[in-house]
This record gives structure tokens, sequence and C-alpha cells, in this order.
């Protein structure tokens, strides 16, 4: 595997797989790789003649500057993993030069068509823009046919589907074809987050009570409504000591407006597991 740092090489090499007409694979990421990440890069490289990973920590998109300092980095065991796996080619520019300090300070904006006005775009102002900002330039360098995202970061799924489906930029990408791979969970049904490195064994412990809340929610929505099992879930998840709600919704999984029903509905959460953030959802 070659690891590449600056833009100039990753288009020259993005050129020569064009000219062999070698299909592209793309598999973006802010590192500290898991097994999550792991099944999606496996099925980047079956899928495509060349495969790329990015690991970048996009400053772009974090709201909390903490958040940006603490977040996990282990560039040599991502390196190490992606080899084993038959990636080949690692992106991991600096910040620098990936964005001219302009672009750092970002005044990007994106329109979301209202996507990012639910959730976590209400929660994390600016997020979705840094996100988009990040994942279009490297699909302009990369120019991948296909780019994989992980479900469990569901709106930032719904957000990019969007970008390359149906906004105004969509003729920009080509025939590039967005693959959502699903949650990968560990034993105890925790979906696992490069977050997760800075729960403590106790606070892991904990978190798990998410993931068996949201499975016991299906057996619930068979006799109840949408409203009363978003009570149901935030009550279960906060009464375990340890764990806070900051949302449940129940949205439809297209629009991310609120679901009436549970047909094509997805239910979004995020709790606080001690300082750390976590995400998770749920298909009905
Ligand atoms: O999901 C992530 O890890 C990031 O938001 C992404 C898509 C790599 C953009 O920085």
């Amino acid at each position: 595997m070659q690891i590449i740092s600056t833009k100039q090489e990753l288009l020259s090499v993005v050129e020569t797989c064009k000219q062999r007409h070698q299909s592209i694979g793309l598999v973006p990421t802010m590192g500290a790789l898991h097994k999550g990440h792991a099944s999606l890069v496996r099925r980047c490289v079956r899928a495509n003649d060349i495969s790329f990973v990015s690991v970048f920590v996009n400053p772009t998109q974090f709201n909390n500057k903490e958040d940006l300092v603490k977040y996990p980095r282990n560039p040599q065991a991502d390196a190490q993993l992606l080899a084993s796996l038959g990636v080949d080619y690692m992106f991991a520019p600096t910040p620098e030069e990936m964005y001219s300090a302009q672009e750092m300070a970002s005044t990007f904006a994106f329109d979301f068509a209202g996507l990012d006005r639910v959730m976590e775009g209400k929660m994390r102002p600016g997020h979705f823009n840094g996100v988009v900002q990040v994942v279009s330039r490297l699909f302009y360098l990369v120019r991948p046919d296909r780019a994989y995202f992980g479900e469990k970061d569901f709106q930032q799924l719904c957000i990019i589907r969007h970008m390359v489906e149906r906004s105004s930029l969509k003729d920009t990408f080509g025939n590039l074809q967005i693959i959502g791979c699903p949650i990968y969970r560990g034993k105890d049904g925790l979906a696992l987050s490069s977050r997760n490195a800075r729960l403590s064994k106790e606070e892991k412990e904990t978190a798990v009570n998410i993931s068996r809340v949201l499975f016991m929610s299906k057996a619930w929505a068979k006799a109840h409504s949408v409203k009363e099992v978003e009570k149901m879930v935030t009550k279960a998840i906060n009464s375990v000591p340890g764990l806070e709600v900051e949302y449940y919704q129940i949205v439809d999984a297209t629009t991310l407006r609120p679901a009436k029903t549970f047909r094509h509905a997805v239910g979004c959460v995020t709790v606080y597991c001690g300082p750390v953030r976590l995400i998770d959802n749920i298909k009905y």
C-alpha cells in the first residue's frame, strides 16, 4: 500500500487509474480505524479495481474545539490495518494540505434541503457543512465510482446521498454510487465508533444499554405509536445511571422529517455516556 500525503500526488495517481479504465472505490474516514471501518474497506476492495482510503481528522466539521483535540488518532495502526486489508492507497493529508487558511475558516455553505436542520445538524451547527466540504473535495480529487459510508452516521449518509443524487452539484460527480454499509456492532450490541476509545471499561458496559433499548423498541413499535416509542426509549435510556439522552427521534429514512408511522422509519439517538457523545440508530 502506498501512503499519499499531497493532493498533487493523489491527482497524478488517480489520473493513471482513469487512463487505465480502472474502477475506483473510496472510503473516507477520520482514522482511529476499527472493525466497522474494516467492513467498509473490505467491501470497497472487493468491488473495485483500485481502492483509496482517506484518513483525515477534518477540522471544519468540529464545532467544538475540545472534541477536535480529543479525537483519537492512530495513523500507524491505521496504515497497518489498511495494508493488511489490501488497500492500494491511503490518503493522509495535513489540514494545511487540504485547505487554505480561508477555507479552514469555512465560509462554505451548502443547501441541504432542510436535512441539516434536525438532530445532529441542530445540535452541532456547521457540522454538516464541514462534512460536505471535505467529502465533496475528496470526491473531486479521487473521482471514485463508488464511495462507502457507515449507516451509524445515518444523517450524514442521507446528506451525502442528497448531495450526489439530488442537489445542484449532482452532475459534477458523474456516476458516483454512494454505498451505505450496515452498523457494525460488538458482540454486546454496542455500535463501533472511534469515540468508544474514550470510554472507560465501566462506561463501555453502561453504553451497551443504548443498543439494548433500541432493539427492545422494535417490539414496542408493534403496539405503540411513534410518539409513545420516542418517549419510552428516552425514558428507558435515561433511567440507566451514567447515560443521558440528547435526542431520540423517529424520522422518515429519506427526508428525516418526523415519522408518523414506522414505515421506512429510523430512530436516531444521541446519548452522553459520561463526557463522550455517542450516536446510534435503528431501522423499524
Ligand atoms: O464519518 C466520518 O468519519 C467523517 O464525517 C467523514 C465522512 C470521513 C468526513 O470527514
